[in-house]
């Protein structure tokens, strides 16, 4: 671990990410404070300190700032025309098991006690696959790029089936220059012993039952000064994207009755926030005929909360959960009307911790497990307390979906 990271208070470090605004201004500000505040833990000298204060920043937050609002955005990634297809068999890490593990982690990437918690509960299931669902704080710098996932003591857990990362808003607020050069090439699919880096910030893990497909609608959550009031960013899958789903993984074969898990950075239903149906709309396009009910599962806002299947603003049914409660203070509140909240099927509001007027909730991760037909989602959080547990069974002859929930904490709120 860190020196520094050891040398901070939880408290402290939790603190940082309180009213975390979406602006990417107050985020730039804040990643700034944290290479100070990293410097001063590292130094004695006071003069030293001024002069950090100074070079970092200001000029340094100054240099990031339109860095990122009027740099050049990293280039998009997709597939070649042949070889790696971004398309991988579900394979289980011990060759006796059939059942294929995942953890889900989003909006993990915060370099947290909290974090790290999570990550060490999750290196104790030693799931097959580990996949983070988008979010590095505060802007997706090399530099927090390594501190989460690649530096020698980061916490992040690979799996040695496979560790992908979806890319979120947050990585972009860097141009996603770091995601691309830095992250992707960490992480990879082990393919018959050999790991294969990820290519691009979507893919497909599949077996007989199952597809999960990961979408990536970071690229596009992050507009242009200015023309962003006019035309706001609406997370559309991008073209190169929408290519591979219909010619590569043939989203639209009607014949194709396996489930679909979609896992995206962002919702496509929220009670709280602003939420995108632009993706679902596009999938539903695509799926046609093929449409049937999907498990989707995403981050963005932080919490853990289960919707009740529905759809938005296209006929696209979905299973839509939301496990932004990586390593982000977790918020409890309830929604601001009736409407929103008649969204909700459960939420875990249990308060962990108060630090000034903010009542906390409980970090945690989804533990994914396939076994034939069947897909069960275990949320634990921190603690190792199983929060919720709940099946999914698919029929491959009518992609008729089952849903029945396992085990629920006696403090979970639920809704009819
Ligand atoms: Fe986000």
């Amino acid at each position: 671990m860190p020196t520094h990271s050891a040398a901070e208070k939880p408290e402290k470090k939790v603190e940082k990410y309180l009213d975390l605004g979406h602006s990417e201004v107050e985020n730039h500000a804040k990643a700034q404070q944290k290479v100070f505040e990293e410097h001063v833990s590292r130094t004695s000298s006071a003069s030293r300190i001024i002069s950090e204060f100074f070079s970092t920043n200001i000029f340094g937050f100054v240099y990031h700032y339109l860095r990122s609002r009027f740099g050049k955005r990293h280039p998009y990634h997709a597939y070649p025309s042949e070889g790696d297809r971004g398309i991988y068999q579900l394979t289980s890490s011990v060759p006796s098991r059939e059942t294929v593990t995942l953890a889900l982690l989003s909006d993990w990437g915060s370099d947290t006690t909290e974090s790290d918690a999570v990550a060490h509960l999750v290196a104790r299931y030693a799931p097959d696959y580990t996949i983070h669902l988008g979010d590095i704080y505060f802007v997706g710098t090399p530099h927090e790029v390594e501190e989460n996932f690649t530096a020698p003591y980061a916490s992040w857990y690979y799996g040695a089936s496979g560790s992908l990362a979806l890319c979120g808003n947050h990585e972009m607020y860097s141009n996603g220059a770091a995601y691309y050069q830095r992250l992707l090439p960490a992480m990879y699919v082990n393919v018959d012993g050999v790991k294969k880096s990820q290519r691009a910030a979507f893919f497909c893990l599949e077996n007989e039952h199952w597809r999960i497909i990961g979408l990536d609608t970071g690229y596009t959550s992050v507009g242009r000064p200015f023309l962003e009031v006019l035309s706001p960013p609406d997370c559309h899958l991008r073209d190169e994207q929408m290519a591979w789903l219909r010619d590569v993984v043939k989203l639209n074969d009607p014949n194709d009755k396996r489930g679909l898990v979609f896992l995206s950075h962002h919702p496509y239903i929220s009670a709280f926030r602003e939420d995108y149906f632009k993706p679902g709309e596009q999938l539903c396009e695509l799926l046609g005929e093929a449409a049937r009910p999907v498990v989707w599962i995403w981050g963005h806002d932080h919490r853990l909360v289960g919707y009740h299947l529905g759809q938005n603003r296209s006929e696209l049914q979905a299973y839509g959960r939301c496990i932004g409660h990586g390593g982000m203070p977790v918020e409890t509140k309830m929604p601001h009307n009736d409407k929103e909240a008649d969204k909700l099927a459960f939420y875990d509001r249990r308060v962990r911790t108060r630090i000034k007027r903010h009542e906390l909730g409980y970090n945690g991760f989804c533990h994914l497990q396939l076994e034939g037909a069947r897909l069960t989602a275990t949320y634990r959080d921190l603690e190792d307390t199983t929060v919720m547990e709940e099946c999914w069974k698919i029929n491959l002859e009518n992609a008729n979906l089952d849903w029945e929930i396992k085990e629920k904490h006696k403090d979970l709120t639920c809704f009819d």
